[in-house]
C-alpha cells in the first residue's frame, strides 16, 4: 500500500456569494503515521500540486495503542509541521488522539506534547472548538467535534442526540457557512440537523474491503455494510464527505479500496453567480 488516489469533490453553496473562484480545501484523515516516501514527500507533492487554500484534518493521523502503551507519531507530526508551514491547517481529533487525551497515564502524557506541537506551529486545533473567518466576504465557521470514546465501542451503537453537539460546540449561526470536522460519520443525520452545511469525516477506512456495486464491508465497530462508508452523501440539504483514509492499523488490509487524498472545492451556486 504505497500509493494513494486523489479524489475531487465540488460543493455548491449560496452562503458565500462573494467567492470569485473555488475555495479549495484538502482533506486528510486516518494517516495512522504512514509516510508516502521519505518525509511524506509524495503526499506533500500531491497537495502542493493542487494548490489548496487550507487543510482539513479529520483525525487519526497517529496510532495509539493502549495495551502496548505506545504512540506511533513521528511521520504524522512531521507532516503536520510541514503542512502548517505552508497552509492554514484546521485539525480535529480522531479516536486515536482522543484515546491519548482520555488515558494520559497509558501514554506518558503524550497528548500534552501533541497539543504543544500543534500550537507551536500555528495549527488551528479544533477539539470541541471552532474558528470563524471571512471567506469571499462571508463568514465561514469551522468546527471540530471530538466524539467520546464510549461511542467507539465494538458491536454497539450508542444513541446520539443533537444536544451532544450543542453541549460540545454551541449552536451554529445559520447565516455562516458551517463546516464540521467529525471523525466518525455514523451520526451524519444528527450533524446535519445540528446545522453543519458540510461535514468531513474518516474513521471507516472505506470499509476495509470494498465490494463493487455494494460498498464498504465493515466498520471499526464491526458493523457490516455501513451506510456512510466513503464518498459523498447528502441529507436534509447538507453534505457529508467521508475519506477512505490514507493509512491503516491493526488490520493492514485494503481490497478494492485505495487510500485517498481528497480536495473539496467550495463554489458559488451557479444561479447565484448569474444573478
Ligand atoms: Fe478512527
Amino acid at each position: 500500500m504505497s500509493k494513494f488516489k486523489t479524489t475531487f469533490y465540488t460543493i455548491e453553496t449560496g452562503k458565500i456569494p462573494g467567492l470569485k473562484r473555488p475555495w479549495r480545501l484538502a482533506l486528510l484523515a486516518d494517516l495512522h503515521n504512514k509516510s508516502y516516501g521519505p518525509d511524506n514527500r509524495l503526499l506533500l507533492e500531491e497537495i502542493r500540486k493542487n494548490h489548496p487554500d487550507g487543510i482539513l484534518i479529520a483525525g487519526d493521523l497517529i496510532i495509539s495503542d493502549r495495551k502496548k502503551q505506545e504512540v506511533h507519531k513521528d511521520a504524522a507530526y512531521q507532516l503536520l509541521i510541514a503542512l502548517a508551514a505552508e497552509y492554514p491547517v484546521y485539525l480535529g481529533n480522531g479516536n486515536h488522539e482522543h484515546r491519548m487525551r482520555e488515558f494520559p497515564d497509558s501514554f506518558a502524557g503524550e497528548y500534552d506534547s501533541y497539543i504543544r506541537m500543534l500550537r507551536s506551529c500555528g495549527i488551528h486545533t479544533l477539539v470541541n472548538g471552532h474558528l470563524t473567518q471571512q471567506i469571499g466576504g462571508a463568514l465561514v465557521t469551522i468546527y471540530g467535534f471530538e466524539l467520546d470514546f464510549s461511542y467507539y465501542k465494538r458491536f454497539t451503537r450508542k444513541p446520539f442526540a443533537v444536544t451532544c453537539l450543542t453541549d460540545a460546540l454551541g449552536t451554529p449561526d445559520p447565516g455562516h457557512y458551517n463546516i464540521l470536522i467529525a471523525h466518525n460519520p455514523v451520526y451524519f443525520p444528527q450533524y446535519a440537523k445540528w446545522g453543519a452545511d458540510l461535514t468531513v469525516s474518516g474513521h471507516l477506512h472505506g470499509g476495509i474491503i470494498r465490494i463493487p456495486g455494494i460498498g464498504g464491508l465493515i466498520t471499526p465497530q464491526a458493523k457490516l455494510f455501513p451506510k456512510y462508508d466513503a464518498g459523498y452523501f447528502e441529507e436534509q440539504g447538507r453534505s457529508l464527505i467521508v475519506s477512505r483514509g490514507l493509512g491503516s492499523h491493526t488490520v493492514n488490509l485494503r481490497i478494492f479500496n485505495p487510500a485517498e487524498l481528497i480536495f473539496i472545492d467550495i463554489t458559488n451556486r451557479q444561479e447565484d453567480i448569474t444573478k
